[in-house]
């Protein structure tokens, strides 16, 4: 695996290569970050990774400075899968400048839920994702569903600045009692990491209700909060919107249920799209 600190290296390194399949990250990699370097594997010509921990989308008071980083073993992960190139910048090279030209992504979908909690947080994720673009230019870029919010953003941002990328969605990747795999799991005590799974167990009950016929969506919205505060949990939002803009839905429209929640310090997010009956 080559790996490239700078912009200029790692175009050096990816020369001749045109097709690169593109996994952005953060680093701190389990196996949900390693299932969408499986899944880009084979579509490119060359399998591109980024670790840069963007601080333009964290808020002052989160976790920036305390975000994991884990050089070592990730990159002994990203071997493992046969990563090619590990993009690494460190913030002078990606940001020489203060990032004062922003991607200001469509209000309707990013100061809802996650931007509405976490004010500017898609202006951060879709600026650094557009430079990063512009380093990689895959042909491909691979993101989780596990921020379905952010992979809808992503999209929705190719599409109107018509960049030549196709952009995949990786399912998510769960420990094996169904609790999303995520960086900030690490943040869990023990008896905290025992109760995480509660958010996805109250995400499929929300989709058990749907498919029942449960019609009052608002009923089920806020039974969901009422039982995850009853746990000792703050809950951001539990919902039920349309998948394909997070709006409020209609009838007939394809349901996704999305939360994000607080169990002591640590904010876990989770969806679960709902099949029809
Ligand atoms: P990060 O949280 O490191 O996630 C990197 C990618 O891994 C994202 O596309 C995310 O959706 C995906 N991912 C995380 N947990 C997953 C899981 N359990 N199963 C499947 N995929 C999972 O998301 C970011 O970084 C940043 O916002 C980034 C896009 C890199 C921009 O800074």
């Amino acid at each position: 695996m080559h790996t490239a600190r700078t912009i200029p290296e790692l175009r050096d390194i990816l020369g001749q290569h045109h097709r690169p399949a593109f996994v952005p990250t953060m680093g701190n990699l389990h196996d949900g970050h390693l299932a969408l370097l499986r899944e880009a594997k084979p579509l490119g010509d060359v399998t591109v990774a980024s670790i840069f921990v963007n601080r333009l989308q964290f808020l002052p008071h989160e976790d920036f400075d305390t975000y994991p980083r884990t050089w070592d073993s990730d990159c002994e992960k990203l071997r493992s899968v046969g990563c090619d190139v590990l993009f690494a910048p460190d913030e002078k090279a990606l940001y020489p400048e203060p990032q004062t030209c922003k991607v200001h992504p469509d209000p309707t979908l990013a100061d809802i839920l996650e931007g509405h909690f976490r004010p500017g947080f898609f202006v951060g994720v879709c600026t650094v994702v557009m430079k990063l673009f512009n380093c990689v230019q895959p042909r491909f870029a691979v993101f989780g569903m596990k921020d379905y919010q952010q992979l809808l953003m992503i999209r929705h941002m190719v599409r109107q600045f018509a960049l030549p990328i196709e952009v995949v969605g990786g399912k998510t990747r769960r420990a094996p009692d169904g609790l999303a795999l995520s960086s900030r799991n690490g943040y869990l005590g023990e008896t905290e990491r025992a109760e995480a799974v509660q958010l996805s167990k109250t995400l499929q009950a929300m989709a058990q209700a749907v498919r029942e016929g449960e019609r009052d969506l608002a009923a089920i919205e806020s039974r969901a909060m009422r039982v995850l505060r009853a746990r000792g949990w703050h809950p951001d939002y539990l919902v039920l919107r349309r998948r394909s803009d997070l709006q409020p839905p209609a009838p007939g429209d394809a349901l996704v249920a999305l939360g994000a929640a607080r169990l002591g310090a640590t904010r876990l997010i989770d969806n679960l799209e709902i099949d029809p009956p």
